[in-house]
């Protein structure tokens, strides 16, 4: 008897947590569909992906935006007509913004917003239809820590993923009828070109706190894609952040303060 293989769609695939996702579910006999805007990063994944020891998923390259519904529908159609099933989204894309609210430009801030609050959106509209119809599935939202505590200087962008982890658990009691389940994922600091890529003010955020690798935060979203939790925190400092959060409001958004402030403004 063949086993059906889990087919699993990310979005954000070009660089990353998403890329290192889409080798760590494909390495675990996934075939995955990765969708991004630069498709020459994509290209170069297929490849990796490729020549990756068998046995290993199949991957498919979707160049699209995820503020475009129409263009995210007509991934997730690709990816049927490809795989037959689809069981798992990993809706990863997002962009960074670091500035003070007032000052920001308004299109850096629209771009957040559309990206990680719209895109997340139109991603689960367009999965969880096929989800219900073949009897279940598993979505995973990269959130981030920040979506639990206050952090000026990134406001747009904490706010993008408080919304999305709100979204989350929300998500989870609309879908458990349909056995679909829905995990939050709350994720620290993590060496990727996240900061390259983020929009406002160039000065660099403070570095000095505990990071991980994007192959450490693939191998935990594939054990997520296993046992279907509520949330996943990836370590100890990010819980105790997360606690701070909620016990010491007050000191823990002084100590956010210290960490984004615009090294201009010392
Ligand atoms: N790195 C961290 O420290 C950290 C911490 C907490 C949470 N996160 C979250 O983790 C997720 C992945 O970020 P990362 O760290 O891997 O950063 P990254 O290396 O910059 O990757 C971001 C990915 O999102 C894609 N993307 C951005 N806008 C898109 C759009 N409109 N349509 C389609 N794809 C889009 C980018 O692809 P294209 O540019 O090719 O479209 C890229 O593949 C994000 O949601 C981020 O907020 C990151």
């Amino acid at each position: 008897m063949t086993e059906t293989r889990r087919v699993v769609f990310i979005t954000g695939a070009s660089s990353g947590i998403g890329r290192a996702a889409a080798i760590a579910f494909a390495r675990s006999c996934c075939h995955v569909c990765g969708l991004a805007r630069r498709g020459d990063r994509l290209d170069s994944l297929r490849d990796e992906i490729d020549a990756l020891p068998a046995p290993h998923g199949d991957f498919l390259a979707v160049v699209g935006d995820v503020r475009v519904p129409a263009q995210i529908e007509a991934a997730v159609l690709r990816t049927l007509e490809r795989f037959g099933r689809l069981d798992i989204l990993l809706a990863n894309a997002g962009v960074g913004h670091h500035g003070a609210v007032v000052d920001a430009d308004w299109d850096d801030i629209e771009t957040v917003l559309r990206s990680n609050i719209n895109g997340v959106l139109h991603c689960v509209r367009a999965a969880a239809p096929a989800m219900r119809k073949q009897g279940g599935g598993h979505i995973l939202i990269v959130s981030s820590i920040v979506a639990g505590i206050h952090t000026p200087y990134t406001a747009a962008y904490a706010a993008s993923k408080a919304f999305v982890s709100s979204l989350a658990g929300s998500l989870r009691l609309e879908l458990e009828d349909d056995n679909i389940a829905v995990t939050d994922v709350l994720a620290g600091r993590t060496q990727t070109e996240f900061n390259q890529n983020r929009l406002g003010a160039s000065e660099q955020i403070r570095g000095g706190l505990p990071t991980k690798t994007a192959d450490e935060v693939a191998q935990a979203l594939v054990k997520a894609a296993e046992r279907r939790p509520r949330r996943l925190i990836l370590r100890l400092f990010d819980r105790m952040i997360l606690a701070g959060g909620v016990i010491a409001p007050g000191i823990m958004a002084r100590m956010a303060k210290r960490q984004y402030r615009p090294t201009e403004d010392e």
